[in-house]
């Protein structure tokens, strides 16, 4: 059974990118099999594994989400750098989509319709959004089996929260009711304040054991990584930035496997 998580948080700079393309890697190089879906009209994610302004033999993921639903799936993917890493690209025409998909049938679906079909071809497919609640988030939260939210340990990271808990609770209403919350990760952690082991303990009461136990240091790699367009688990595997995301890959499988176990020993 693949599962699809988007990586979301409307604010924008709490690691969604990094946590994005980093896990993904980490994954692959686990041995998964694992589809990239950059969502985000930045295209931070495309470009942070490598392919920037590249795309598929029919397009990026723009063209996917707003053409003809009947066009092969496979047109809008590229392979990664990474053997098991596959990308569907975006690039800034995607801003034009918020707009768009509103005049179009299936508005809120078309990221599950193009994802669809690839399903059983990956173990794992990850999305990163965009930092809004906009359409292209409501298509990756209908699209997505879960959602792993990367929070920023500052002061105001629960701030805005309360809106995203609310869209996920609209979204299971109307439109994807098994939708749940697949982790929430502490982001550019920093031991040495006392406000970021504050906030820390603050999450973890609030989300109790939704949170990763794997902690993601504030780590200069993890910055300088995309711009050499590699994920920062291939270009400084041994950093502690790039060591805490494989460790957290590491959690999100042994969770995966002890959830398969209860689901398993629930049907028997
Ligand atoms: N743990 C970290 N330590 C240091 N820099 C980080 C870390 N995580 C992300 N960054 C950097 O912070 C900026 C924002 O991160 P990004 O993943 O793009 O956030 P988002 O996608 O939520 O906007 C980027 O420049 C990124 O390289
Ligand atoms: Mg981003």
């Amino acid at each position: 059974m693949s599962r699809i998580i988007a990586v979301t948080n409307q604010k924008g700079g709490v690691g969604k990118t990094t946590t994005a393309i980093n896990v993904a890697a980490a994954l692959a190089l686990a041995g998964q099999r694992v589809l990239l879906v950059d969502v985000d009209p930045q295209g931070n994610a495309t470009s942070g594994v490598g392919l920037k302004n590249q795309a598929g033999p029919l397009g990026t993921v723009y063209q996917a989400l707003t053409g003809d639903e009947a066009q092969d799936p496979d047109g809008f993917l590229l392979q990664s750098s990474i053997d098991g890493l596959m990308v569907a690209p975006a690039d800034r025409n995607l801003t034009g989509a918020e707009l768009e998909l509103i005049a179009l049938p299936n508005r809120e679906r078309r990221l599950a319709d193009f994802l669809a079909p690839l399903r059983d071809r990956f173990d794992v497919i990850v999305i990163d959004c965009p930092p809004s609640l906009g359409l292209l988030t409501l298509n990756a939260l209908v699209a997505a089996d879960t959602v792993l939210i990367p929070l920023h340990c500052e002061y105001f990271a629960l701030e805005g929260l309360a809106d995203l808990v609310a869209t996920m609770r609209r979204v299971r209403a109307a439109l994807n009711p098994a939708l749940d919350i697949e982790g929430v990760l502490l982001t550019m952690y920093d031991e040495r304040t006392n406000l970021g082991q504050q906030v820390a303990a603050d999450v973890r009461a609030f989300f109790k054991e939704k949170v990763y136990d794997t902690v993601i240091p504030r780590n200069i790699r993890l910055g300088e990584a995309p711009s050499h367009g590699l994920p920062a688990v291939t270009y400084d595997p041994r950093s502690r930035g790039a060591e805490a995301y494989t460790a957290l890959a590491h959690e999100i499988l042994a969770r995966h496997v002890a959830d398969s176990e209860q689901r398993t020993a629930n049907s028997e």
